[in-house]
């Protein structure tokens, strides 16, 4: 073997000892890099003869040639290797069964929702919402409700900070301040009419969300949902109401002969006010009185305070439990439940 044959031979041997692209790379240097041993070779032939040059030159060239078809065979040889490598560290077995995923469901209080402004809506009204951090102007004072009333004391209310000096801000204890909040939106949106001493449009809207009060037990949660409820309008009147509720009522429970009682009650920012009780004939809870909400037709001062003329604008307001309503429909004794997030619980529902 001459020594270009050798030549090539070891750096057959050194390329197929190159166990990574790194060590190659190396390897490559040892060889055909500037530095290399070929190009020792090439420097070698200055002194030789024209002659001379034209057959060494060429014998080298062949030998270059050979190194770099060895340097790409095992280049190739080596990214296969590394391919084969990551297939089979990443493989995937196709024949395992998949990984389930649990079909998701609304919570029991939000399908009560939806069915509650289902039942609305056929009958006109729009839904609307409010902040749950409430001043107090829009919680009490602008509901007529007294400085000195029992809800506005620290035993019933979250107060938070913020707020101005003797009116904190609070966690809304009912969506009632949503009655007036809404109000005067539309008023605004209706002024052109009003000032030219035509009709608006009435003001027909639930108003679903969280309210909270400082209260704990079986069946009182300190955060809780109401409904509120909301008609005005130049000929609106108590038998309105009756007529309303008691339709919402029994479509909502889908009993015919539920019997509803309005029981003489008192809140500041209706006059007069009536608790309303309702009755199932059958199952369970036949025969027994259940109170589902607060109403009343709205206070002329309240009216005032939603920008309205109360001589001219008369309607009335609701407010019930959406966790009560939620309870009586599915038979829930504990209200916790619902809040407990236990998807033995919740799944039921589904
Ligand atoms: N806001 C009252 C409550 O939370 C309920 C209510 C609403 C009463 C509207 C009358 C009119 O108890």
């Amino acid at each position: 073997m001459n020594e270009l044959d050798l030549l090539v031979e070891s750096a057959r041997e050194q390329f197929a000892h190159s166990a990574t692209p790194a060590d190659l790379e190396n390897a490559k240097a040892q060889f055909l890099g500037k530095a290399g041993r070929v190009t020792e070779l090439m420097k070698g032939m200055a002194q030789l003869s024209v002659e001379e040059k034209k057959t060494r030159g060429a014998a080298i060239n062949l030998a270059k040639q050979a190194i770099e078809a060895a340097l790409n065979e095992r280049r190739q040889a080596l990214q296969d290797a590394q391919l084969q490598a990551q297939l089979k560290a990443e493989a995937l077995d196709v024949t395992l069964p998949g990984r389930q995923r649990g079909a998701g469901g609304l919570h029991p209080v939000s399908l009560t929702l939806e069915r509650i402004q289902g039942i609305f809506g056929s009958m006109g009204f729009d839904v609307a919402e409010g902040p749950e951090i409430e001043t107090d102007w829009f919680n009490f004072t602008a509901l007529n409700t007294p400085e000195d009333h029992p809800a506005r004391s620290m035993h019933d209310t979250f107060y938070i900070e913020g707020g101005t000096p003797g009116a904190p801000n609070l966690l809304r204890t009912h969506t009632s301040p949503v009655q007036v909040r809404h109000a005067v939106q539309h008023v605004k949106q209706h002024r052109a009419l009003l000032d030219a001493g035509q009709s608006m449009p009435e003001i027909r809207v639930i108003v679903p969300g969280r309210t909270y009060r400082v209260d704990s037990d079986a069946t009182h949660s300190p955060m809780f949902h109401q409904c509120e409820g909301l008609w005005i309008g130049e000929n609106v009147s108590f038998k309105d109401l009756k007529v309303v509720f008691t339709a919402f009522c029994r479509t909502f429970f889908e009993s015919d002969d539920l019997v509803l009682r309005f029981r003489p009650s008192f809140f500041p920012f209706t006059e007069p006010s009536a608790e309303i009780d309702i009755q199932f004939q059958d199952g369970p809870l036949a025969g027994r009185w259940l109170e589902v909400a607060g109403s009343g037709q709205v206070h002329p001062n309240v009216v005032r305070n939603m920008g309205l003329d109360p001589e001219r604008y008369i309607g009335f307001a609701f407010g019930m439990g959406l966790d009560r309503f939620t309870m009586l429909r599915y038979g829930v004794n504990d209200l916790r439940l619902f809040f407990d997030g236990d998807i033995r619980f919740l799944s039921q529902f589904q």
